[in-house]
Order: structure tokens, then C-alpha cells, then sequence
């Protein structure tokens, strides 16, 4: 069994952590060893995994290893991956044994996450680095670019589009043939009827933008 580690021990970190137990007892594929982040400290025990270092000792690491980066919030995300310069490390997919992929032609991105309950249809793509979160729907013909984030049981009808760092809230809802450019936040129970640009800030029923507080 190949060693996997979790960047992140917050809240998803260690809901990540769980997730890779969950895999291991439908079947062992990986020696979780532990977290790395630089927020912690270095030899701290949190859900009984220690926390192994921070960016300077991944990198440092000389050991062949795997890594789930698990942060839910797209930039900081892409910034971590950005800094993980050791050629070691690599990036699995780390998919829930509950959650169903679709059709075998779906494609999926490295270091992407899947977690339980989830379920994709057919025609999909998911790009490097993008994360479904519980028992999410995405429907036929959705495309995600990368370094997105679905949190839980939002539904993401068919012919989707999201450009990279798309983060969509907690239950919302995206009606069909929707684009989403870059960098746009959904709110949680949001849903969107129309199509908006990069950097979008979307609430309510139907979605509007209101601009950013700072
Ligand atoms: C939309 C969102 C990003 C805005 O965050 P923010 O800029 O920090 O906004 P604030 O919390 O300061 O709220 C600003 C206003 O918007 C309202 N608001 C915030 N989120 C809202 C939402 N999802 N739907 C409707 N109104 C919302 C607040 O009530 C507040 O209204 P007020 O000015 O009348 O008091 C955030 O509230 C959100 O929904 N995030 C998703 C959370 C989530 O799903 N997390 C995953 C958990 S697993």
C-alpha cells in the first residue's frame, strides 16, 4: 500500500481523512500517515493522525508519497498545489466508494475528490484539483474546470459550465446549459437560472450578484 497524506487539517482536511478510511475498508489502497499543514504544529496528534510539517517539509520529503490536497476554498487550493514543488509527490483521485461515476467515458482531473453520496451522470468532465462534496448531482454534458468546489447536495443540472475556481455553497442549485466563468462564488441554497461572468457573486432565489463587502 502506497502512503498517502492530507494537506489540511481543518475541517475538510480531516473530513477528507475520514474519507480515505472510508476507502480503506471497502478495500486497502492506502497507508494514511498523516497531515501536513503549516497552520499546526509539527508533531501534533489531531483525530489521532500526526501532523507531520508544513510546506517546507513535503517538500523536503524523500520518500515517494501520495497527497490529497484538501482545502475547500479554490485559491488557497491552487496556491498550496502551486507550492508543491517536490517531484515525489503525486495526486490521486480520491473518489468514496458510494459515489457512483457515470458512464466510463467521464473524466476526471488528478487530485480530484469525490465524496460519499455523490453521483455523476454521463458526458462530464471534472478537471485537476476539483472537489464534489456529499451527494452532489451533476447531470449530463457538465463540465468543471479546475480547481473547483461543490459542496454538499448541490445539484448541477445538465450542460454545465464552470470555469476554474468556481466555488459553488452548500444546496445550491444550477439549472441547465449554465455557464459560470472564473473565480464565481455561489451562496449557499443559491440557485441559478442564468449564465454569469468570471468573478461572479451569486445569493438567492433566483441567484443575483452582489458585490464583494471588501
Ligand atoms: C454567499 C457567501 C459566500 C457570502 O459570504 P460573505 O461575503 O462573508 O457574506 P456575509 O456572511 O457577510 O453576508 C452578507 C449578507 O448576505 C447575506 N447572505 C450570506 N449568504 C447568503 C446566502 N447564501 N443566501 C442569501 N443571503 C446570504 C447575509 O445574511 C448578509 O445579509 P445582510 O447584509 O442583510 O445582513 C456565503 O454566505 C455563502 O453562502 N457561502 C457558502 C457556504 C457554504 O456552503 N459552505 C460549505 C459548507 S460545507
Amino acid at each position: 500500500m502506497k502512503d498517502i497524506a492530507v494537506y489540511g487539517a481543518g475541517g475538510f482536511g480531516r473530513e477528507t481523512a475520514w474519507l480515505i478510511q472510508e476507502i480503506n475498508q471497502a478495500a486497502d489502497t492506502w497507508n494514511l500517515v498523516g497531515f501536513f499543514d503549516d497552520g499546526e504544529k509539527r508533531g501534533a496528534v489531531i483525530e489521532g493522525l500526526p501532523v507531520l510539517g508544513g510546506m517546507t517539509e513535503l517538500n523536503a520529503t524523500t520518500e515517494t508519497i501520495d497527497v490529497v490536497v484538501a482545502i475547500a476554498d479554490p485559491a488557497t487550493r491552487k496556491k498550496v498545489v502551486t507550492s508543491i514543488t517536490n517531484r515525489k509527490i503525486s495526486f490521486p483521485q480520491v473518489v468514496h466508494p458510494t459515489a457512483r461515476l457515470g458512464s466510463p467515458s467521464n473524466k476526471f482531473g488528478r487530485g480530484c475528490i469525490i465524496t460519499a453520496g455523490v453521483i455523476l451522470t454521463t458526458g462530464i468532465s471534472v478537471g485537476e484539483f476539483s472537489i464534489i462534496n456529499l451527494a452532489t448531482t451533476v447531470g449530463h454534458d457538465s463540465r468543471l474546470s479546475d480547481y473547483c468546489s461543490v459542496m454538499p447536495q448541490c445539484s448541477i443540472s445538465g450542460n454545465v459550465l464552470f470555469g476554474e475556481e468556481v466555488f459553488v455553497g452548500a444546496g445550491a442549485r444550477i439549472l441547465q446549459g449554465i455557464t459560470l466563468g472564473e473565480k464565481s462564488v455561489i451562496g449557499a441554497g443559491a440557485v441559478v437560472t442564468k449564465s454569469f461572468p468570471a468573478s461572479s457573486r451569486l445569493i438567492g432565489v433566483p441567484a443575483q450578484h452582489v458585490p464583494s463587502a471588501s
